[in-house]
This record gives structure tokens, sequence and C-alpha cells, in this order.
């Protein structure tokens, strides 16, 4: 459809160049956006249960990993920057008894399937990492395929309709931003309109049940989305 996977190494050396920052940001307990404003409605979406097991995709230095197992689950997790996995390995060491983390490139499908259990995902989650990856298709199959009948996908990304390049919405596009102030290097967003999002969340036989938009500091601004996908 259009060729933003070109641009994945590029992005992912953008990722490692930025690692250390990110990590430093985060720390241990993630920062407010992602405690107080996607969590709390990411977990109500994803209602995690004791024993399951949720494969947390694109999981940066696992501030949301740990959290799931703080739930109950069994994780694994992965990301295509290894100084993210390696952080990620160092943080969340207390865990690591429940917490598999992965160096796995999203857009890779082959890659994918290697991460497969010896019983499905009951659940998978993508945090605030959708418009980060440059090409979602081969996940959206993959995720499908990895979890068990009528489970959950849940989603967490910048609303497209209001944070997007200026001028476009309708066109799938690529643009540079910071997601830390301050960062080393810009990184890609790439912008997508929600019908492309969920045409691959349909075409691979998911349904939607399960939707927020969630305001940051302008309460009539959703700032993010969250989404749920239910395996048909
Ligand atoms: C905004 S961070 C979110 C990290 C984490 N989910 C969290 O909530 O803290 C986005 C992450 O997506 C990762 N990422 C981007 N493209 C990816 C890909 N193709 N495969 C795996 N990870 C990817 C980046 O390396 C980065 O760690």
């Amino acid at each position: 459809m259009n060729d933003f996977d070109k641009t994945t190494e590029e992005s992912r050396s953008r990722w490692e160049a930025n690692a250390d920052c990110w990590d430093a940001r985060m720390g241990d307990h993630s920062n407010h956006f992602h405690r107080n404003i996607i969590r709390p409605h990411t977990e109500e979406l994803l209602d995690i249960r004791a024993g399951d097991l949720v494969l947390d995709i694109a999981c940066g230095t696992g501030n949301f990993s740990e959290r799931l197992v703080e739930n109950g689950a069994e994780v694994v997790a992965f990301d295509y920057s290894e100084k993210m996995i390696s952080h990620a390995k160092r943080r969340r060491r207390a865990h690591s008894n429940k917490i598999e983390f992965h160096v796995c490139d999203a857009t890779k499908s082959e890659d994918l399937m290697t991460l497969k259990k010896d019983r499905p995902f009951d659940k998978a989650v993508a945090n605030m990492a959708v418009m980060d990856i440059s090409d979602i298709e081969p996940l959206f199959k993959a995720v499908f395929e990895l979890l068990k009948p009528d489970g959950v996908f849940v989603f967490s990304l910048q609303h497209p309709c209001f944070v997007r390049p200026d001028g476009r919405y309708l066109s799938p596009s690529i643009y540079e931003g910071e997601a830390i102030r301050g960062q080393p290097v810009l990184q890609y967003y790439y912008h997508r309109p929600l019908q492309e999002i969920l045409r691959l969340a349909f075409v691979n036989g998911f349904v939607v049940d399960g939707f927020f938009e969630v305001p940051d500091d302008d309460n009539e601004y959703p700032a993010a989305a969250i989404i749920r996908l239910r395996k048909n």
C-alpha cells in the first residue's frame, strides 16, 4: 500500500539512539502520561486475569510488562531496539521468572511467529507504539494467529485524527517528532487514518469491542485512542 517499510532500519537506529534517554525519563515507574492517562483505560480493556499469557508488543524498557506481571500475567515482551531490551532486562530483573524479553521486529512475520509458546496467548498489547511501527500489516496478521480464540489485542496510539501532520488526515504519511522532549534525535511517526488501521484488523478477522479516546491537558481533545480487538 505504501513504502513505509523502507524506513524500518532508519527508524530502528533512531530508537537505538534515543533508548538511553527514554530509559532515563521513563525510569522504573513510567511517566505521568503513560501512568495516569493511558494505563487506566488500557488495563480496563485488557482485564488481566491471574495466569494470563500476554504478548507485550514494542515494550520499550518494559514498564507496562512489569505492570502486567503485577496484575497476575505471564509476559512475553519484545522490542526491535537491542538497547531498549537490555534496559528492560536490567530494570525488570526482579520479575525475570514472569517476563521473557526478546529483540524482535514487529514488521517481520516470521520473527513474530518465533515468539509462539506452548499455549496460545490470551491477550496482546501494544502500548503507545502503533504509530511508531513502519508496517503494521504483518503484526496484525501474526497477533491474530498467536492469540487463542476469543483472545484480545489492545493497543493505544496517538489519536490519528488529532495528532497528525499538518493538513493531512486520510493520506498515510511519515513525519518526524519527539516522544521525549530533548531526545537526541527525532524519531519517525507513521500516520494512518483510523479506517486503514481498522481495515487491517477486519481483514484478519478481528472485531472491535472496546474503544476509548483519552484527553491529556485539554479535556475536549483526545490525545490518544485505545482500541480493543477481539479474535472472532
Ligand atoms: C513510545 S515507545 C513505547 C514503549 C512501551 N510500549 C511503553 O509503553 O513504555 C515505542 C517503542 O516501539 C518500538 N518499536 C518501533 N517500531 C518497532 C518494530 N518494528 N518492532 C519492535 N519494536 C518497535 C521502539 O523501539 C520503542 O521502544
